[in-house]
């Protein structure tokens, strides 16, 4: 029988919410399967700096790292409070994981469930996948300010894009579109953004030539905020860089039908480290504690999580009980957060 061992992170807001659900399907799919995980729960956020002032200690991180893979819910507090400032939880923890367990595919599937109510009249037939890049990009820190607080207060935020970083995310997405729809859509802004944007062309036409079954497209990205929403069909693999993709993928959650459905995986391709699953989403403050979230992201995450560790037949279970009950959503009634949940492990077969 094999053993996983699981790192959960529950973090803050809604996400011990949506984990205490998502935990409740992976023992349900789980259960008599001759598999176990073996969990153990870290106690990372905002709520944990408040209280003693750590965001990731080491000896926790150093675990985190000996897992095989690591269940995330959300962290974060409220935008701009003023006492997170000095912890900044995004970076310090969760971009801490991103970048230094080499999660350098940020993975965000979008399917529009023909039963589901999107915000979109005719989404059509729609079923892509974000490739993001995860470890590059504006989001590595390179800056600074001068003059602070001055008139003349100058803030450099500097995007960085490395050949071997951009090489890596464009060869696992040519791979994705080559098992899937066989269209890779390169979303960036190479109007403006001229020498990243010359990189990432270079490195998709060579690239391309591996795959020659895979038709390439690209568009600038303000276009592909159009397409997403007149036109999704149109996409299989979009490749994209770091702060494009977290913009595109939280529109891609609101036209399949809600942010509480973006699931995500974070993952480090060669093993070296574990991999990251969790929603989309964030701790939504504005609703935290009420059981108003959807937890159907934490749970696709979960089936994310079980594909990657090779339990296939898991994992699609998982995908067809939140199908199922997606079906069951039209037409008003509010559930609570462990209704959604129980609800699918009941559809579990
Ligand atoms: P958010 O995703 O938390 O919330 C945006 C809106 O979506 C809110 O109205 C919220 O109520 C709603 N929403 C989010 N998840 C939902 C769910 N499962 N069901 C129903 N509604 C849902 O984004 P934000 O408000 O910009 O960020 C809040 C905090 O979360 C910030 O501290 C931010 O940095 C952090 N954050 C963390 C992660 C993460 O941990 N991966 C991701 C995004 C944001
Ligand atoms: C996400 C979030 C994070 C990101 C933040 C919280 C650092 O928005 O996972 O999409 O920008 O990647
Ligand atoms: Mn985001």
């Amino acid at each position: 029988s094999q053993n996983i061992k699981l790192a959960v992170i529950p973090g803050d807001g809604i996400g011990p919410e949506v984990v205490a659900e998502a935990l409740k399907v992976l023992d349900a799919v789980t259960a008599d399967s001759g598999v176990t995980f073996d969990k153990t729960e870290y106690r990372l956020g905002a709520g944990r700096f408040l209280e003693d002032g750590e965001v990731l200690p080491a000896a926790e991180f150093d675990e985190i790292k000996q897992a095989d893979a690591i269940l995330l819910g959300a962290v974060g507090g409220k935008p701009n409070d003023p006492r997170l400032a000095a912890a900044n939880i995004e970076r310090g923890l969760l971009l801490k994981l991103r970048f230094e367990l080499d999660h350098y595919v940020n993975l965000r599937p979008t399917v529009v469930y023909p039963t589901v109510e999107s915000p979109l009249k005719n989404p059509g037939e729609v079923d892509f996948v974000v490739v993001r890049e995860g470890t590059e990009g504006p989001y590595v820190g390179n800056g600074g300010s001068i003059r602070i607080g001055t008139p003349h207060e100058v803030a450099n935020e500097v995007s960085v894009n490395t050949a071997y970083g951009v090489e890596r995310v464009v060869r696992f997405a040519f791979a994705q579109a080559s098992a899937r729809r066989k269209k890779l859509t390169l979303v960036h802004k190479t109007n403006v953004l001229v020498f990243a944007g010359k990189l990432w062309r270079r490195i998709v036409d060579e690239v391309s030539a591996e795959f020659p079954d895979v038709e390439v497209d690209y568009l600038h990205v303000d276009a592909a905020t159009i397409f997403l929403v007149t036109d999704p069909a149109r996409f299989d693999v979009i490749v994209t860089d770091n702060l494009f993709g977290d913009i595109l993928t939280d529109l891609a959650g609101a036209i399949s039908g809600g942010i509480g459905l973006a699931a995500s995986g974070n993952i480090n391709p060669d093993g070296t480290f574990p991999s990251m699953f969790e929603p989309v989403h964030g701790s939504a403050p504005d609703i935290a504690g009420q059981q108003l979230a959807d937890p159907t992201a934490a749970i696709l995450s979960v089936a994310l999580l079980l594909s990657h560790v090779g339990l296939a037949d898991a994992s699609a279970k998982v995908t067809a009980a939140v199908q199922h009950d997606l079906a069951s959503r039209s037409g008003g009634g509010t559930r609570s957060t462990a209704e959604i949940g129980d609800s699918i492990v009941s559809l579990l077969k």
